[in-house]
């Protein structure tokens, strides 16, 4: 059995020059299920999200100060290999971005990249183009480009494109932001089915979502941890006024 990952954030603080995206945030991912980042605009959801991957250290002026911990070991060690983290941690933008190639390839990209041999594509294609709910739709057209899919397929194929690598994590920001309600739900159902299998972050502004998604939420004010904890004791009896005010729609 694979050792499940936990990660942890501890005193994490970042900055884009002078302001102070995040504060002090200390918080707790479980390993497994759905757990929701959610508040108001600028608050800081993206920051942590990307805080996982690395992927800020591409921005201009970042200060990060703190730990982020995977299975216990911090990611922002000296000697941690970035391009071997982001293998174990994926990411579903919230726009879908296919490679401009054919579908088949586009899932077998990242498979190939980490050395697997074409005898195993066909079955790593299939079976991920499954898990992302897209291989009844396409499989009789795995070699025509990707981009002639429909966004909502375009974002299932960057599920199917993510997962194919077998991630440990699976980052997501606003993942259906992009889509129309039906192509919404598919991923919605998706990342349900694929939740006991890897720890799963979404980042979503729609209450209902999280309501929907999360088993677990950290809730973000102003760059501040407020609270986090399963998401029943979240959305029913929370803690924090502000907590409350904004999963009740009246701030936010
Ligand atoms: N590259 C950047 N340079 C300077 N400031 C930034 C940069 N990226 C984000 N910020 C600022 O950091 C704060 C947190 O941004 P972040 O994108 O994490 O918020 P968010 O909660 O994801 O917001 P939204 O819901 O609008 O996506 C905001 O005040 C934002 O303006
Ligand atoms: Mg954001």
């Amino acid at each position: 059995m694979t050792l499940k990952p936990h990660l942890k954030f501890e005193q994490l603080n970042i900055w884009y020059g002078t302001h102070h995206a995040l504060k002090d945030v200390n918080a707790e991912v479980p390993a497994q299920g759905i757990t929701a980042i959610i508040g108001p605009s600028g608050c800081g959801k993206t920051t942590l999200l990307k805080s996982i991957n690395r992927l800020l250290e591409e921005t201009e002026g970042i200060r990060v100060e703190g730990k982020a911990l995977l299975n216990g070991a911090n990611i922002y060690d000296k000697d941690v290999d970035v391009t071997e983290l982001r293998t174990r941690v994926g990411l579903l933008a919230s726009k879908p971005f296919p490679l401009p190639m054919s579908i088949y390839d586009n899932v077998a990209y990242g498979p190939r990249l980490s050395g697997q041999r074409n005898g195993n594509l066909p079955q790593i294609v299939e079976r991920n183009l499954k898990a992302a709910g897209l291989w009844e739709e396409v499989s009789d057209r795995l070699k025509t480009p990707a981009s002639r899919l429909s966004t909502g397929q375009q974002q299932r194929l960057c599920l199917a494109r993510a997962l194919a690598v077998e991630p440990e994590i699976l980052l997501c920001d606003e993942p259906t932001s992009a889509l129309d309600p039906i192509s919404a739900q598919h991923i919605e159902v998706q990342l349900q089915s694929i939740k006991e299998k890897m720890t799963i972050v979404v980042v979503t502004h729609l209450l209902r979502q999280a309501r929907r998604l999360a088993d677990h939420v950290i809730f973000m004010w102003l760059g501040e941890l407020v609270e986090s904890g399963p998401a029943s004791q979240i959305f029913n009896s929370p803690r924090d006024e502000r907590t409350r005010a904004y999963i009740s729609g009246d701030i936010g």
